[in-house]
């Protein structure tokens, strides 16, 4: 479980990615350790959120479709349309999780047995098992040093099977989209944006998830904006929202959803329940409101602690595909060695820093149950092809992976640092990088 020390301690860049990875480093945190660096959305919990669960609460209608009286719930068909709007994308569909929410976006792109899906090795594991559950074959490319899906090697893993390549903007920094479109264009494939860890990120000027042909978002604790749990699903297709409308409904496509499409294109299939409650709409419609000021602080804290490091010898920072569209979540730096790396986190530590490895994902492919490729039933589709038989995970199919995050480390950055937060960080960096360096 992760509490406010972990996240700041073993998991010090968790903020809006952030899950505990196991990996743990030297070094104690002193008093220093900055309570900014927190979970960002419960930060600006106020009167907004407090009167949006009162209105639930009075209204006794929790439920997203009907309730007591005559009075249409509204908190979660307000949170999809004010989302879809930040998101400059034509529908959203609210779900219960991130995980819900890759689920419902592979039924609505209608992958199934017998195709493939491109991922990253350094993800969640929700991007792979919304895969498998849909049994689809999970192929995994490298990462570059944005810490993003590798365009260069995307390229090499398409076969005639690929369907989707999944676009995952990890840590607040936008994958390579251009070149990830161009592929996709190419090729004939389909782009899943997920935005979980970029709730609010964009690239080029246009909104994180906007630019595929669906995204997905996470609202869970560690993500921008939160309601402790929640979920999104994005695009500008009426048949991709109808099919994943139906698919999160048990089947159903109900008429204020329909009424956004004109008229229902398809018939009723199996699907899940994976509807949010006015509760967590409600929550959510207040965060999403507060959005744009969470990135705009976080960007600005970081954007200080870019400047105040960029001209430090030999620097060499996380690439970012469009710097103005990072979110900003941490300010990563690259080093020789694995024990360099480690040394500098440490001393950022010992000196009051929130600080550690990348964090917020894992290498899938060296999970043990993905390198054995244990499934809910031993026959499970995803595998049971010759060529879901022959495909080998483990450390072999992502060696760059593995050597990129064993070298960079980073600061922690939160929406509500001071400057003088961020000069203090500037400073510490300032006195410990060039002494790391040199050893
Ligand atoms: C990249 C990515 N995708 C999907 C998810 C799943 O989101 P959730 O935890 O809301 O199910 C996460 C969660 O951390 C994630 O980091």
């Amino acid at each position: 479980m992760i509490n406010r020390r972990n996240f700041l301690v073993s998991s010090a860049l968790a903020g809006v990615a952030g899950r505990a990875t196991g990996q743990t480093l030297p070094g104690k945190p002193t008093s220093r350790v900055r309570p900014s660096a927190e979970y960002f959305g419960p930060q600006f919990y106020g009167e907004e959120e407090r009167n949006q669960l009162m209105d639930v609460m009075e209204s006794r209608s929790p439920f997203r479709w009907y309730g007591p009286g005559n009075r249409q719930p509204a908190k979660v068909a307000t949170f999809e349309k004010e989302f879809a709007q930040a998101m400059k994308s034509s529908y959203c569909l609210a779900v219960t999780s991130g995980t819900a929410a890759l689920q419902t976006a592979m039924a609505a792109l209608e992958v199934g047995l017998g195709d493939e899906v491109i991922l990253p090795a350094w993800t969640w594991h929700s991007c792979y098992s919304a895969i498998v559950l849909a049994g689809a074959l999970p192929v995994f490319a490298e990462i570059d040093e944005s810490f993003n899906i590798d365009p260069d090697d995307i390229e090499s893993k398409i076969t005639p099977q690929t369907k989707v390549i999944m676009a995952v903007h990890l840590q607040g920094n936008p994958a390579d989209m251009d070149r990830i479109l161009a592929l996709a264009r190419k090729h004939n494939l389909k782009v899943l944006e997920d935005c979980a860890q970029s709730v609010g990120g964009s690239y080029n000027g246009k909104p994180l998830g906007s630019m595929g042909d669906i995204a997905i978002y996470s609202l869970q604790l560690n993500k921008t904006i939160t309601a402790g749990e929640g979920g999104a699903v994005v695009t500008n297709d009426p048949v991709l929202f109808e099919r994943g409308g139906r698919f999160h409904d048990v089947g159903s496509f109900r008429a204020p959803h329909e009424s956004l499409v004109g008229k229902a294109q398809l018939q009723s299939f199996v699907g899940c329940n994976f509807r949010m409650s006015e509760f967590t709409g409600g929550v959510l419609l207040a965060q999403t409101r507060k959005l744009a000021e969470i990135v705009r602080r976080t960007r600005a804290a970081a954007a200080q602690i870019y400047q105040g490091l960029a001209d430090l010898p030999g620097i060499h920072f996380r690439r970012r595909p469009d710097a103005a569209g990072e979110i900003g979540v941490g300010v990563f730096v690259r080093f020789k060695s694995k024990d360099q790396r480690d040394r500098y986190v440490a001393a950022l530590r010992r000196d009051g820093v929130a600080a550690g490895p990348p964090s917020g994902s894992v290498v899938l492919p060296i999970q043990d149950y993905i390198e054995k490729k244990r499934t809910v039933h031993p026959a499970w589709p995803s595998f049971t092809s010759e060529r879901g038989r022959s495909i080998r995970y483990g450390a072999a199919c992502c060696p760059r992976t593995i050597e990129i995050l064993d070298r960079f480390g980073g600061v922690a950055v939160g929406p509500k640092f001071t400057e003088e937060d961020t000069a203090e960080i500037v400073r510490v960096v300032r006195k410990v990088y060039p002494t790391i360096l040199s050893t």
